[in-house]
């Protein structure tokens, strides 16, 4: 059975001028994680990944971005091809998406005495929130009560799956090799994971997607995932 995959990777940047942007320290692995797992398991994956210093992995189709914008063109586009096939679609959107850019990108350099010292920003599109017609997985990386947030994030933006995180734990959160996770399905379930390397919870996210498609999820099944 094979899965159709697109996944999203790294941060994004949102520029200023052409030489300075507001982003965030994503590295990319935890999607590469995945894209990677899914590709071995020979699902056809897609990765849409922001400015990252990865190589590709093997049998995946990479394509680059770099604002969020960029990121939700590229996904659209992915997904409408991908829908037109007889696949199951699944989107698992790991990326750290800027929510925010500045309101304007000058053309050219800014010069320092000219600029104000106030940065006029406007609301990025929540790219997971808005695709639709395929599988959602989505990724919560909290600071504090990380399965109550992943419960409504699932909610509002109608997931299969959250993959909840507190980025302050210990192993946890950007670049770090190792992540402990919670999985949270929509009826409300917490299935916590013991402290795995990103490529394992990669393996499971893929797990899960195939479990989904055959229409297998249930407490007993997530019971086992550990
Ligand atoms: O709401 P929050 O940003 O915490 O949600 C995190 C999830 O939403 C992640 O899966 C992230 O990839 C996705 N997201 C997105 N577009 C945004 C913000 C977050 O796809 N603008």
């Amino acid at each position: 059975m094979e899965l159709r995959f697109i996944v999203t990777a790294g941060p994004t940047r949102e520029h200023i001028d052409p030489v300075r942007f507001i982003s965030n320290p994503s590295t990319g692995r935890m999607g590469f994680a995945v894209a990677a797992a899914a590709a071995r398991r020979g699902h056809a994956v897609t990765l849409v990944a922001g400015p990252v210093s990865l190589s590709t992995p093997r049998g995946v189709r990479r394509i680059d971005v770099v604002s969020a914008r960029d990121m939700l063109a590229a996904v659209e586009e992915e997904l409408s091809a991908a829908r037109s096939g007889r696949a199951d679609v699944f989107f698992v959107s790991t990326a750290a998406v800027a929510d925010w850019r500045p309101r304007r990108m000058a053309a050219s350099k800014l010069k320092k005495a000219s600029m104000s010292g106030i940065l006029e920003l406007v609301r990025n599109p929540d790219i997971l929130k808005t695709v639709g017609g395929c599988r959602k997985i989505g990724f919560a990386a909290e600071t504090g009560d990380a399965v109550a947030e992943a419960r409504r994030k699932c909610r509002e933006k109608g997931l299969d799956l959250v993959v909840a995180n507190d980025v302050t734990a210990q192993g946890a959160g950007f670049g770090a090799r190792t992540n402990r996770v919670v999985f949270v399905t929509p009826d409300g379930a917490a299935r916590p994971l013991p402290l795995l390397s990103k490529a394992a919870i990669g393996a499971r996210i893929v797990k899960f997607c195939e479990a989904l498609s055959r229409g297998d999820v249930d407490s007993q099944w997530l019971g086992g995932i550990g």
